[in-house]
This record gives structure tokens, sequence and C-alpha cells, in this order.
């Protein structure tokens, strides 16, 4: 049993800034399930929105941000995140963040779907998330304590309040940690889905765990398919950057047919739904869909992260042709609360991926996730920072590790979650894969043990599963990354 001021599960940059401002007033425990580079937020690749030209606007940003998310989202969120866009990224620097910059010194500003203006700041070419995770982790290793290959499991709830969280550790032994504020930014749930950008581990526990605490839950229906993940034999092999279209690539048929034409005044960078959609009409129609690159030069130069995987699986630059798939990208539903990070549970508090305050809407602007995870991570550690300490009873509380149960694999969740709650959804598949999920919550116990982290996983995922399955059958109007089709099975990619 620990005692912390505050506890924050997960590793991503929500975590981290959270992190990084709260340890200046406050004890912290920062603990992952997997190791503490482990997080989408070390994938990203394109950059970090943020407003750094004379022609360019926190309003014109918002803008952006309002109609690719549909016109459904909270407007002050939105507001508060891309107002606070410039500074975040000086603060970077002073951390000792290096962006790529031009031959006139100045930030070298990329360009993202939906965006009207080149505003993203990138690092490594296509390495964004890693220097920034790296920059912040090297600021903070010695600040706080961090805590690798433990999982956060259920949260200790008393009278009411969350008074810290119960973790299973690797080797299967129970611990507890006591803190007046927890905090959650465990990320999303793209590893539910058999095509994903996101990192392995990320199978929705938060959401599973705050769901069982009595959180309540928003948007849970919009799910981001990135038009582009590297395919390979029917695999999906990691993501090539939004930035790549930004550079002037687009996307055709074997035959060299242009996709976009047509769909979308923006073509090959409209919103990540519209191209999503037209790559998955095509390949339901046979097509194989390629990102064309060969108008880039120095593309090597330029993306070399991407570069380097394309060519480690088979595929030569110099053709120009890039085979691609749509894949889960990011969740812009999730755990309901304000750009305080405030739940409804107190002393409970959700920021990043994992929490859903309504600043994507219905689709998120390509880049602003890291954003959000600098500007909320901030602003949620500066409220958690100012709370008064509470007593904490201590008393060790009965809990009972779930026993294992009949369960799926986690292969077949992501075939059904691709399937039916995937890119299009009919309200037949959406029904068919509840009641799936729902055999499995309902199955007995069938063993006496507690359930191993693997199996807490695949817990967690048929729970969150059902959640976001249940919110797509509740939306009957087709709005963003949320598509249903009225008859039809969805296709098979
Ligand atoms: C990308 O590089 O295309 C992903 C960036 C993002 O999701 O914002």
């Amino acid at each position: 049993m620990r005692k912390a001021d505050v506890v924050i599960i997960g590793s991503g940059i929500a975590a981290l800034m959270a992190a990084e401002e709260i340890c200046q007033s406050k004890n912290v425990i920062l603990f992952t399930k997997k190791k503490i580079f482990d997080s989408n937020s070390m994938l990203a690749q394109g950059g970090i929105a943020a407003v750094m030209t004379d022609d360019d606007s926190w309003e014109l940003h918002q803008q952006d941000t309002l109609e690719a998310g549909c016109y459904v989202n909270n407007e002050k969120a939105v507001e508060e995140l891309v107002k606070n866009g410039t500074k975040s990224m000086e603060d970077l620097v002073s951390f000792g963040m290096k962006f790529d910059m031009d031959p006139n010194g100045k930030f070298h500003l990329g360009r993202e779907g939906a965006h009207r203006k080149n505003r993203i700041l990138h690092a490594g070419g296509d390495a964004t998330g890693k220097h920034l995770v790296e920059t912040m982790y090297k600021r903070l290793k010695d600040k706080i304590t961090i805590i690798e290959n433990e999982m956060a499991i259920d949260f200790i709830i008393k009278d009411h309040k969350c008074v810290g969280v119960y973790a299973l550790s690797e080797n299967g032994e129970l611990k507890m940690y006591y803190a007046n504020s927890t905090l959650l930014a465990t990320g999303g749930i793209g590893s539910m889905y058999q095509f994903s950008s996101n990192n392995q581990w990320i199978t929705g526990d938060g959401i599973a765990m705050a769901y069982r605490a009595g959180c309540e839950m928003a948007d849970l229906e919009f799910v981001q398919f990135h038009p582009t993940m590297l395919y390979i034999n029917g695999e999906c092999k990691g993501l090539v950057s939004e930035a790549v279209r930004g550079e002037g690539a687009y996307l055709v048929t074997k035959n060299g047919r242009r996709i976009m034409k047509g769909i979308h005044p923006f073509e090959d960078l409209a919103p990540r739904d519209v191209v999503s959609r037209a790559i998955y009409n095509e390949m339901k129609n046979g097509e194989e869909i390629y990102l064309c690159i060969s108008s880039i030069d120095n593309f090597e130069e330029r993306f070399p992260t991407i570069s380097s995987n394309v060519k480690s699986n088979g595929i030569d630059i110099a053709d120009g042709y890039i085979p691609v798939v749509p894949g889960a990208h990011f969740h812009m539903g999730g755990v309901k609360t304000n750009t305080n990070g405030e739940t409804n549970i107190p002393g409970l508090f959700a920021v990043g991926e994992v929490a859903s305050t309504g600043v994507h809407g219905a689709n998120r602007l390509a880049s602003n996730s890291l954003l959000e995870g600098i500007v909320f991570g901030k602003k949620v550690a500066r409220f958690i920072a100012k709370l008064p300490s509470m007593m904490i009873d201590m008393n060790v509380m009965n809990y009972e590790i779930p026993r294992v149960r009949t369960l799926p694999t986690k292969n077949d969740i992501r075939d059904m979650m691709m399937k039916y709650v995937g890119i299009v959804r009919t309200e037949e598949g959406l029904a068919k894969v509840i009641s799936y999920f729902t055999y499995y919550l309902e199955s007995v116990e069938i063993e006496t043990h507690a359930m191993t982290l693997e199996e807490l996983e695949i817990y967690n995922m048929i729970t969150t599963g059902k959640l976001v399955a249940d919110a797509a059958l509740n939306r009957k109007e087709s709005i963003g990354s949320h598509f249903i089709e009225i008859v039809n099975e969805p296709a098979n990619l």
C-alpha cells in the first residue's frame, strides 16, 4: 500500500504534462501497465497544431477545429485549446524541445487535413511524439515516482469519493495506491480494432474502469479512423502520417485514378472521416488503394520514420506507391469531464484521449491531440494542485479481482469491432456485436482464480466495446466519424 498526493495512471503526453505541473507542489506517483514509452503520444508523427504565423489566428484554428468536428464540439473547450497553442509551444521550447526549423531559422510548419493554414510543428521530421515524450521524461524522471508494469484495475471508492486505485503487478500481486486526487490518462481504444495506428497495449482500460466506478461517459460512438496505415498482406503495419498528404501526396487506385477528386473541396486533405470513408468504399468495390508520393522531393529526409518502416516492409520508396488502409486512430469520446478534468466522481479526474471534454466534436482535427494533452494536461494539473488535502481512511477494504470467466481472444474482439463498430456501421451489425459482448459480460465465472493481466485487458475490451457499440446504436444520424448505413452488412476490407 502506498500513498501520494496525486496518482497518475498512464504515460502519454497528457500524463507527463500533468505530472510536470503537479510535481512542483505535490508528490506524484505515475504508473503505467507496460513501459513508460508505451504510449500513443510516443508514436505521433505529424506534429502539434498551433498558431505560429502572422497570417494565422486562433480564430482560424478554432474554425478549422469546429468544422472538422461537425460543429458538435464544446466551443468553450475549443477556444481554450487553440488560444493556448502559441504559449504552449514556447513553453516546450524552454523545456528543451527541438522542433524542425526552416532555412530561415523559423519553425518549419507542415500542413494536414482540414487545416486552412500551415500550422503543424514537428520534430525529427516525422517523429514528433518521440521527441516530445523523451523531452518531458528527461525533465521528470527524478522528480516523480514512476512505476512500470503495473495495471490499474479499479478505483478505490469510499463514501462516493475516489481515494486511489487498485493495481495488479505482472506477477499477480494486488497493490493499492491511495491519493487525494487520482488522474486517469490511459489513452484511447485504438488497439481494440483489427487495423489501428495505436500502441498494442491501448485497449480501452480507462473507460472500462471508469464505467465500473460509475463515471458518466460522452460521445463514445465517435471513433476516428486515420485514412493511411501501411497495408501489407492484409495486415496494418503502422501509420503513414497525414503530413505526407500535406506535402503533396495523394490517394490513387492501382491504375492511378485519384479517388478524392470530386468528393470534397479539400480533396486529399479533406477531414479524416471523409477520406477514410472514400477509401472504405473503394476497397469494398475491390480496389487496392495507394498513397502516391512521387511528387515529394527528399521524401526519406522529410519522413525518416515512415521511410524506414515502409522499406523494412519490403516496399521500394522509389516506386512512389505506398499501399494503405484506414485504421482506428483516436477516440473523441470518453469519460465525461470539464476542462479542469473533473468527472462526476469527486477525487477522480481524467485528461487526454481517455477524457471527453467535447473539444474534438465528432471528428478530431489533425495534430490537435498532442495539443490537447499539453494544454489540458497543464490546466487539469493546476486545478488539482490547488485542491486541499483530505483525510483518507486507508483501512484495507474488501476487494476481489474479478474471477476468470469465458472470454474471447483479443483478435476476435478486434475483428468484431472493425467489422461492426468501424468506419461504416449498420443497426443490424451493432445489434450483433452488442449481443456478442453481452454474452461474454454475462457469462458465469468458471474458475476459482482471479483474472490475469491479459484476461483483465480482454474483460476491459468487451466492457468498453459494448459501451461504444451501445452509444453508436443510440445515435441515429450519421455525423463526422459516426456513419450509419441503413441497409446491408458492413464490408470486410
Ligand atoms: C498523423 O501524423 O497523420 C497523425 C497526426 C494526428 O493524428 O494528429
